[in-house]
């Protein structure tokens, strides 16, 4: 990445010829006009960067508050994924004391650095089902988000490209439905696992229950199919790497703020009848000077689930009494503002097998672990191209279980799973040993929860409480999700090789047992959305219109998961992304009228 610091900027306060990343606060010269200013360098925020400087005429000045991903070894290597959570890479929120868990509070990691939680995250690119996406254009009232209207931005942000140890993926994968010349890359594992040909060979021992799907991200994701990853070659691709690479990055319109936090927007002095706010506040740290600066078009709030409603009610938009509450003085009533959070509870489960050659291997001996990275370093090929999560089980409840006499089915449509099978070569926990790890997921939760503020201080952090597990259907699909896990390793193909599960997971255990188990053990599935959520234009509810304008006031759009209001069957980096990619597009024609 090339870097153009404050002394040489400094005296260039017209034009500049270069686009330029400046590592400070102090070294932005506050003469510059942008038209448009984007809060948050993160998994949708580059994408909004890179769209808009497509137009050369524009220019655009993205504000990060982490530093650089350039170098950071951690997000570069996959293998690695885990690896950056509380370092200064990671936000290190938490929640509140969940009653769903045992009132544990739990870590929930974000990305703090140059492409956000796509720097962080664990790569897996899904896209959820067709119905989610449909379901998003029904709550909106707007065909463009639906599944077909949608396909366009999909290719435009997918690059999906040969592994890295280019194997034959016939059958693997399904071309129809992928784009090849889009500019984030995805691909199927660059290294085989042991345990692949036994997870294939389950999905014809249990066909029924377990199908073979070949292709995951057809809108159609049931069944079991091979995990496709944001890795370029041996490295991983965020947004950081893709749309702000080296060509993007060198246009002379780009501008790229680090290590600067916006404290909050203020309201634009005579900008007409409405609340204007495209005037962005922002300071180096919590003593630091505060600085503003004005965008001429826009300001586009690209946060995330918990940064952009910080924001927001910092600014006072929020529910006024809520704010008054707090000592901020309301700006725009906006009730919905933090409300609605909604994540997808998740469980690692680890199994004792048969064998050392899981990845537990690399983790637990440093001899192996220093041939790996050696190898890694001279050919970006081996192990550690790999998350070692090779394949995911996406399953539904059948259609007469007892639950849906009481509770009605949570899922958009009969493509969509209630649960997920995440699966791994290797163990989910840090205890000693060798596994194969399940990850269950409810992929169609229910409870909400919220996101706000401990005090009138920005630089606190808010608080979050996702409401995990409030509901006995949540309960009940992740018991299920488990006794999946169970069934899928009592199959022929497993036998002699799993010796048996760590912890209560036994195909005897009793729903109560199960229950325990699930309270003590269940964390965030890393997925939260709905915080800002879209709703249609005269809905009483919701923070952005469907063109993701926040209601009532202008200057102001919101681009990021916190869109979303319901969490899609996915992990939700891909949905984003597509997300952002349509955003794009709606800006540009909002301005080139
Ligand atoms: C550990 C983990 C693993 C995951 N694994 C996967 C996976 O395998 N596959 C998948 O699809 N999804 C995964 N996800 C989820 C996925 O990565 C996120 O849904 C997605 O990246 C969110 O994108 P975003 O643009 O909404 O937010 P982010 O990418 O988090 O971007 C928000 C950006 O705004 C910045 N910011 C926030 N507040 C401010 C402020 N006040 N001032 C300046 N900057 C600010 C942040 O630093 C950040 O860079 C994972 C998430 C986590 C945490
Ligand atoms: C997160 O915690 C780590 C370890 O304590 C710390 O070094 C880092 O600065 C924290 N991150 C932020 C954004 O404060
Ligand atoms: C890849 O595998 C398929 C079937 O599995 C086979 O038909 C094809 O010839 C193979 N391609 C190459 C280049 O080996
Ligand atoms: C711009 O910077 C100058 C010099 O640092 C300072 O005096 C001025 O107040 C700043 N203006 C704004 C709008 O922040
Ligand atoms: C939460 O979303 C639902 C629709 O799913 C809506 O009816 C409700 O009003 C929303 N609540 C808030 C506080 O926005
Ligand atoms: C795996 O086990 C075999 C035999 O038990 C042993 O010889 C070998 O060193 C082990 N390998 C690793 C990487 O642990
Ligand atoms: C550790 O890995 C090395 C290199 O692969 C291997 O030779 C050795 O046997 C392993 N050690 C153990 C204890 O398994
Ligand atoms: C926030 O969410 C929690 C968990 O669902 C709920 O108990 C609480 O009432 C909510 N608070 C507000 C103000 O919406």
């Amino acid at each position: 990445m090339r870097a153009y610091f404050a002394s040489f900027l400094a005296f260039s306060t017209l034009t500049f010829s270069l686009a330029a990343v400046y590592k400070d606060a102090e070294s932005l010269p506050n003469t510059t006009r942008f038209d448009f200013v984007v809060i948050g360098g993160g998994t949708a925020g580059n994408v909004i960067a890179n769209r808009l400087t497509e137009n050369p005429s524009w220019k655009v000045l993205v504000i990060e508050s982490g530093p650089t991903n350039d170098g950071v070894q951690g997000s570069i290597i996959p293998f690695f994924y885990n690896g950056l959570q509380k370092t200064i890479y990671d936000w290190n929120f938490t929640t509140t004391p969940q009653q769903g868990l045992n009132g544990r509070i739990v870590d929930y990691p974000r990305g703090h650095i140059l492409g956000g939680t796509s720097s962080i995250n664990a790569m897996f690119y899904t896209r959820g089902s067709s119905s989610d996406f449909d379901r998003f254009a029904k709550v909106t009232g707007d065909p463009g988000w639906s599944w077909d209207n949608l396909q366009q931005y999909i290719r435009k942000n997918e690059r999906f490209i040969a592994p890295a140890d280019h194997h034959n993926t016939t059958g693997q994968f399904n071309p129809s439905v992928h784009g090849f010349n889009g500019i984030n890359s995805v691909s199927l594992s660059g290294f085989p696992q042991t345990t692949d040909p036994r997870v294939i060979q389950t999905t014809v021992d249990l066909g029924d229950e377990f199908p073979y799907n070949q292709d995951i991200n057809s809108g159609n994701p049931l069944g079991v199919g091979w995990a496709q990853s944001t890795i370029n070659g041996g490295r991983r691709s965020s947004s950081a790497t893709s749309y702000l690479a080296t060509e993007f990055i060198q246009r002379p319109n780009l501008h790229i703020l680090l290590n600067t936090r916006v404290t909050r927007l203020l309201q634009t002095k005579n900008s007409g009848s409405q609340t204007a706010l495209r005037t962005v506040e922002y300071a180096p740290n919590a003593n630091g000077p505060r600085r503003h600066i004005t965008a001429t078009k826009e300001v586009i709030l690209s946060g995330g689930t918990f940064g952009t409603p910080q924001v927001l009610l910092n600014s006072g938009i929020g529910d006024s009494s809520e704010l008054k509450a707090i000592g901020i003085q309301p700006v725009h009533h906006l009730s919905s503002v933090g409300k609605n959070l909604s994540d997808q509870p998740s469980l690692s489960n680890s199994w004792f097998v048969n064998s050392n050659k899981t990845v537990d291997s690399i983790e637990s001996n440093a001899t192996l672990a220093a041939e790996v990275l050696r190898q890694w370093q001279l050919s970006e090929t081996g192990p550690l191209v790999s998350t070692a999560l090779s394949h995911a089980a996406f399953l539904r409840l059948p259609d007469d279980s007892p639950i849906f006499r009481d509770y009605p089915d949570p899922s958009p449509g009969g493509k969509t799973p209630h649960y997920e099978l995440a699966i791994r070569n290797g163990g989910l926990t840090s205890e000693p040993g060798h596994f194969i790890g399940i990850a269950t997921f409810v992929s169609t939760p229910v409870s909400r929860g919220n996101v706000s503020l401990r005090s009138s201080d920005p630089f606190d952090k808010p608080l979050i409480n996702p409401g995990f597990l409030g509901s006995p259907l949540e309960m009940f699909i992740m018991r299920e999700a488990i006794r999946g896990a169970i069934r899928f390793l009592a199959a022929p193909a497993w036998k002699d090789y799993v010796i048996g599960p760590l912890g209560p997971l036994q195909a005897t255990a009793t729903d109560e047992e199960l229950d325990e188990y699930i309270h003590a053990s269940a964390n965030p599935g890393d997925h939260p959305v709905g915080t800002a959520a879209m709703s249609a234009k005269d809905a009483e509810y919701g923070v952005v219109d469907p063109d993701l304008r926040v209601k009532g006031v202008s200057g102001l759009r919101i681009v990021d998961a916190s869109v979303m209001p319901f969490v899609p069957c996915a992990h939700t980096q891909a949905p984003v992304y597509i997300i952002a990619e349509r955003a794009a597009d709606l800006i540009k024609k909002a301005w080139l009228v």
